[in-house]
């Protein structure tokens, strides 16, 4: 998958796993890292889809309905991706934490429920319930922060609500950050996800 690695200078920090929204790349989200640590190591990943021209992570069949087949094939070879990347550039295979936005936000997910160890944390930025219907694994240890907006015309306050519940019953500790906006990425929202992250 085409990427940007950068290597950090402090080992014992997470490698910060960057996933853009519809239309963007892997250079959109780096400034996040100067806000939520610039000591981390960055893998910053381009989805491998196109919707007329537009780089996502999976395919879907309209707004807010996902191709559930390229789904599941998609977050495989995001998988695969990371435990290759882990072996090429020497980073904790373990100690990755994703930070995605809208359809970033949403492969991310599908990571967490695909996967019992493929993140250990996540900070997620107005993300959908990838699929229904499925078991997640057992996500105790986990550590979630999900931002929402009350007024998010692509994901309902009542789905960021849901996702928030699967996690939790899934035995992820999941922090919910509010904000009365839509789809889009605030400042303020990032700096509440730096605040989580400081904690972890
Ligand atoms: C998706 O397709 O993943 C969601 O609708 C969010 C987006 O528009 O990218």
């Amino acid at each position: 998958m085409k990427h940007i690695y950068q290597k950090g200078n402090d080992p014992t920090k997470p490698t910060l796993l960057l996933l853009h929204g519809t239309g963007g790349t892997e250079h959109d989200l780096l400034p996040l890292t100067d806000i939520i640590d610039p000591n981390a190591s960055i893998l910053s990943v381009r989805g491998n889809v196109l919707e007329n021209g537009m780089p996502r992570f999976f395919r879907r069949l309209a707004e807010g309905v996902f191709d559930e087949e390229d789904l599941v094939y998609r977050t495989n070879e995001l998988h695969d991706f990371l435990n290759d990347a882990a072996i090429k550039y020497e980073f904790e295979r373990n100690n990755i934490i994703a930070i995605g936005y809208s359809n970033g936000a949403n492969i991310a997910a599908s990571l967490l429920f695909h996967f019992q160890d493929a993140l250990k944390g996540a900070m997620l930025h107005h993300p959908m319930v990838p699929r229904r219907g499925i078991t997640l694994p057992d996500l105790s240890g986990k550590h979630l922060f999900i931002g929402a907006g009350t007024n998010d015309p692509i994901c309902s306050p009542q789905e960021s609500e849901e996702l928030a519940s699967l996690f939790k019953d899934a035995g992820a500790s999941v922090e919910m950050h509010w904000e009365d906006r839509g789809h889009q990425l605030t400042i303020t929202e990032v700096e509440a996800a730096a605040s989580w992250y400081k904690q972890l």
